[in-house]
């Protein structure tokens, strides 16, 4: 299922080794490994509180232990998950296209568990802890009556994932920027797209001159990207990958 403006085989005749491609992923691709969404990790025990007060720093100030305790438990959800076959072949993606740059709105690291190396995390990683007061880094520690504390600073540990009402990283947006504006094809898998600032990269890559498409199970964006994909992640990243072997091996084989 597409918009018209190409179609499937079209933009398999354009992923080269040369294509500069930037792949966006959220958490659909997460899904098909049981890694709840946000809004799914809303429901049962943490359903009685507002997102905003489970992933802000108000929320955290106001309630230290409460959010150490939630992501306590979306972490250990996370290391019960495995990657599943759109992360492993956006892992061997990596080596097929050198121009690849693989941006994740997830916080889980299922890309770097499947084999991927240059990820950009843009929300930051559930897997560390920064202090409050410098951001000093530090490995996940659990928490007991209270939240840890930083061993430099001796400021409150918090994960180090970007909460509502926080700034991205600078260098990491400079570093999209620049992929976004180079790039020949933006892939954006499992995102609803309502989140800036990754919600405005489609139309970057559109206006950079870039192909788009979208793999999403819902009908997301179809009016501006030039390919919809619609059903799963791991499905239609395993057909695209099948589709380029064969091509590949067409191109190899003399005659
Ligand atoms: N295959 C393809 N797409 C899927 C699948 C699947 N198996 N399962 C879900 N989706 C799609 C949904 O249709 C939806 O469009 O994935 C998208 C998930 O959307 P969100 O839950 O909004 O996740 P995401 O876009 O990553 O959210 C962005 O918002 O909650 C904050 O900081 C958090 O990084 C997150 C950001």
């Amino acid at each position: 299922m597409n918009s018209g403006k190409i179609d499937e085989q079209g933009l398999i005749q354009q992923l080269l080794p040369s294509t500069r491609i930037v792949v966006l992923t959220g958490a659909g691709i997460s899904a098909e490994s049981g890694i709840p969404t946000f809004r799914d990790a809303q429901d049962g025990l943490w359903s009685q509180f507002r997102p905003e007060d489970l992933a802000s720093p108000e929320g955290f100030r106001k309630n230290p232990k409460l959010v150490f305790d939630w992501y306590a438990w979306r972490r250990n959800k996370v290391l019960e998950a495995r990657p599943n076959s759109g992360h492993q072949i956006l892992a061997a993606w990596e080596q097929q296209f050198p121009h690849l740059t693989l941006i994740t709105q997830n916080v889980d690291g299922l890309h770097q568990a499947a084999g991927s190396q240059q990820v950009i995390e843009m929300h930051g990683s559930i897997h560390r802890l920064v202090c409050m007061r410098q951001r000093h880094p530090s490995p996940w520690v659990e928490a007991a009556d209270t939240v840890p504390l930083c061993a430099l600073c001796a400021s409150q540990l918090r994960p180090d994932v970007v909460w509502f009402g926080e700034m991205l990283d600078r260098g990491i947006l400079q570093r999209i920027g620049r992929a976004l504006a180079q790039c020949d094809v933006f892939i954006a898998v499992g995102t609803s797209g309502l989140v800036y600032p990754a919600a405005g990269f489609l139309d970057e890559a559109r206006h950079a001159g870039a192909l788009t498409v979208v793999i999403n199970k819902e009908k997301v964006g179809e009016d501006r990207v030039d390919l919809l994909l619609q059903g799963s992640a791991s499905e239609i990243l395993q057909r695209l990958q099948s589709s380029w072997n064969q091509r590949s091996q067409g191109m190899d084989s003399p005659g």
